[in-house]
């Protein structure tokens, strides 16, 4: 059984859709064990906690430096025993000794077509808004493996979605949830956990 921790930021329909997957089949030889927070606030703890999983947050803002707070993510990350660490919507760049603690055993969900409207300052709606901006008429999202750079690992899934007219960023990043993220990020830690990959 592949044990996997989930970090998470947000509203968490990508978290959702993995415990979803989890519990009707679609995702087997896998478990959430902890999903972890930086923001108190988030959603997606709750909904950890409908699932009976244990839910965490540490927030940087709680910690003297980035420093201190790094070595107390890694500490709590350490806990669980992970062989699968999944950054569903987690907007905290990950600290560099546990990229090489944990190398190609961190995948993260991208809501565009990597190499297409990633890096640094693309994340949540600022992609779709950059998408729209450019006017393509296919996006999508991407699951990657993730190293040093920022959305520069391994690609591991990409499903395109569509744009349609009269989108606007909220509407585009419905559908690539709907139709890419919320099947290619369980589809991946299926693939992981019954070694596909
Ligand atoms: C998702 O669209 C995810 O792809 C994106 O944040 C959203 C989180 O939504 N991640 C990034 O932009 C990372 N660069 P959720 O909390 O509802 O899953």
């Amino acid at each position: 059984m592949l044990r996997v921790g989930v970090m998470v930021s947000g509203g968490g329909t990508n978290l959702q859709a993995i415990l979803d997957a989890m519990e009707n089949g679609t995702v087997t030889n896998a478990r959430v064990e902890v999903v972890i927070s930086n923001n108190p606030g988030a959603y997606a703890l709750e909904r950890a906690r409908n699932h009976g999983i244990e839910a965490v947050c540490l927030s940087p803002k709680t910690f003297d430096s980035r420093e201190a707070f790094h070595e107390a993510f890694l500490k709590k990350v350490d806990e669980y025993d992970l062989d699968l660490i999944v950054l569903a919507g987690f907007l905290v760049t990950i600290p560099e000794a546990m990229i090489q603690k944990y190398r190609n055993k961190i995948i993260n969900i991208h809501p565009s077509l990597i190499p297409s409207f990633c890096g640094v300052g693309y994340y949540g709606l600022k992609v779709h808004e950059a998408a729209l901006k450019r006017g393509v008429k296919l996006t999508g999202a991407t699951v990657h493996f993730v190293d040093e750079g920022m959305d520069s690992g391994p690609i591991i899934l990409q499903k395109a979605v569509e744009v349609l007219p009269g989108d606007t960023p909220e509407i585009l990043q419905r559908r690539v949830m709907e139709e890419a993220e919320w099947k290619i990020l369980p589809q991946a830690i299926h693939m992981i956990a019954n070694k596909e990959l």
